[in-house]
């Protein structure tokens, strides 16, 4: 195994009343009050109760949804399940340094949403040294987040020692193999935003044997091909001149599944109808992607191959049959991705499930994050 280009805190065991300020991925789906999708929450809980049973006084903060508006206390309830668990109503202030300042050892206290402080999103280094100030070092376990550059993941660490949490240093090492495969090597890639998912389909044009393009991705390639779309989702982005148009490494579906008026058909992707919606890849496709996933030595997979939270899951949910029965080695992430088949409890056949969606991508596009380089350059 390379060194790590950061200090892991696996690696620091001198813990006891020591002030840590922990950076988690928390940003998880709450529907009427509850918590969907508890996946990110427990991949935290490896560096959570590694720093309570070491004795550290734990001051954890992340955010949830985008604009700061929701509240981190419904993950306080539920980490309470796990570890001794105090909530803050506020993020830096008067109110959570007196919690701080009454933690005993192996108890942890949770901070308000830290985008309800408008200076997180723009990496405001006083925010930064106000949060720094309540610790003595800090760990950053949200690789998710790490894509953004705001002041809990990239200011904080140049007021702490540093270190990557345990979920991070698994997330690096995992999606590092992906990004140098060894051949034959599948990616299949499917969802919406092909803006973002470009920059990546070209790059691992040179490293992954074949690309397929699924979802709502496959779209745009029909319609740069001159195929009827009819009312399929499409993105801005035109491929009618680029060389990704006939590239013999990019596959695309051989068939999809479409609604026609109430009608659910299948058929191929030149025979769309003039107000079809394309919502679903079909079963040649799947029988056509069989033998590449059976023989692949490593799969990486981003994107569900249809609506999936409509009910056009049906593909997506063979295909991730198929993968978990698949001898080689597999990759999968993106929020949606693992959504659409987490009902299906095979989790566990992969052999590795991110908790990132946009920063799976930009990592595996550039190998690095703006939070990882702020870890990085803390350890100098
Ligand atoms: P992830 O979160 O796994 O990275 P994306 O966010 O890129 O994936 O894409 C997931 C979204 O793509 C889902 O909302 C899904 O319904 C949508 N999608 C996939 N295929 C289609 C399609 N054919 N038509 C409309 N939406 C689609
Ligand atoms: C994610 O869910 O991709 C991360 O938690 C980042 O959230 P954001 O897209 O709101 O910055
Ligand atoms: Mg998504």
């Amino acid at each position: 195994m390379q060194k790590l280009p950061f200090k892991s805190i696996a690696e620091k065991t001198d813990l006891k009343g020591t002030y840590v300020l922990l950076r988690s991925s928390i940003n998880v789906p709450i529907v009427d009050g509850q918590v969907r999708n508890q996946f990110r929450i427990t991949r935290g809980l490896v560096t959570l109760q590694y720093l309570v049973n070491h004795g550290a006084r734990v001051i954890m903060c992340g955010h949830i949804g985008r604009d700061g508006t929701q509240s981190t206390k419904q993950i306080a309830d539920l980490l309470q399940e796990y570890v001794p668990v105090t909530f803050s109503d506020e993020v830096a202030g008067t109110k959570s340094k007196n919690l701080r300042d009454a933690l005993k050892d192996g108890e942890v206290l949770l901070l308000e949403n830290v985008r309800k402080d408008p200076r997180e999103k723009k990496n405001d280094a006083n925010f930064a040294r106000e949060l720094a100030d309540m610790a003595d070092l800090y760990v950053n376990d949200a690789f998710a987040d790490s894509h953004r550059a705001h002041a809990s993941l990239v200011a904080v660490p140049e007021f702490l020692p540093s270190y990557a949490g345990m979920n991070f240093v698994h997330e690096y090492e995992e999606l590092m193999k992906a990004r140098v495969p060894q051949s034959p090597a599948l990616f299949m890639l499917g969802g919406a935003k092909f803006e973002t998912k470009m920059p990546l389909v070209e790059q691992f044009l040179g490293i992954y044997d074949n690309i397929f393009i699924g979802g709502a991705l496959a779209n745009d390639f029909f319609k740069a091909k001159g195929y009827e779309t009819g009312d399929s989702l499409v993105s801005a982005i035109d491929l009618s001149d680029s060389p990704l148009l006939d590239h013999a490494g990019i596959l695309l579906p051989i068939d999809v599944t479409v609604m026609r008026g109430k009608e659910r058909l299948v058929c191929a992707p030149d025979a769309v109808g003039y107000h079809d919606i394309i919502l679903d890849i079909g079963p040649r496709t799947v029988a056509m992607l069989t033998p590449l996933i059976a023989n692949a030595k490593m799969v990486l997979w981003n994107g569900p191959f249809g609506n999936y939270e409509a009910g056009f899951e049906e593909q997506t949910v063979a295909t991730a049959q198929l993968l978990a029965a698949a001898s080689g080695y597999s990759v999968v992430g993106g929020g949606d991705t693992v959504a659409a088949i987490e009902s299906l409890f095979i989790q566990e056949h992969y052999n590795f499930l991110s908790t990132a969606g946009g920063a799976m991508l930009t990592f595996l596009e550039k190998g690095t994050l703006p939070a990882l380089e702020a870890l990085t350059a803390s350890e100098e």
